[in-house]
């Protein structure tokens, strides 16, 4: 399959698949756990059986415990469905004290994540995010994260 990197100006040059998967994202922010950064993200997968897994970032006093969106929402379904693969993520942000939502991209860590699970499944995962002011959509994880460490650096 070919790997592109799309970017569009206005959420509505997105599916309606993809508009309702952020809207997903964008109301999973009300879930997050964020006293500390105060900025809340909100995560949406969409699985193969059509389901959509949503998850938020949950902060801790120890910082480092804490865990973003992404791998809330991605480690609940390695979990619970450890068979469904994930065609599409969606990553949202907004400051814990508005409503109006801001660019925010996966962060390395869960881009690492997210790189196990599409190996693991052996189809792409689509990411969709919004940078500056532009939404971008990935074809595949292996774009967000070039030369990787991964599970063949192992062998
Ligand atoms: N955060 C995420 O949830 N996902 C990311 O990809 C980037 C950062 C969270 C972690 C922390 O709770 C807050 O955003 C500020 O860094």
């Amino acid at each position: 399959m070919e790997e592109l990197i799309n970017t569009y100006q206005n959420i509505k040059e997105l599916t309606e698949e993809e508009q309702k998967l952020i809207d997903s994202a964008k109301s999973a922010c009300n879930n997050a756990y964020a006293p500390y950064s105060q900025f809340n993200v909100g995560a949406a997968l969409l699985l193969d059986d059509g389901s959509i897994v949503i998850g938020s970032n949950q902060e801790n006093a120890a910082y480092p415990s804490g865990l973003c969106a992404e791998r809330v929402a991605i480690f609940s379904v390695m979990n619970n469905n450890p068979t469904a693969k994930i065609k599409k993520i969606a990553v949202t942000a907004r400051k814990a004290t508005s409503n109006g939502f801001i660019p925010a991209a996966p962060c390395g860590g869960c881009r690492q994540v997210m790189l196990e699970q599409e190996q693991k499944q052996n189809e792409n995962i689509e990411v969709l995010f919004s940078h500056e002011d532009k939404w971008v959509r990935t074809s595949s994880i292996k774009q967000l994260l070039p030369f990787s460490f991964n599970k063949n650096s192992l062998k």
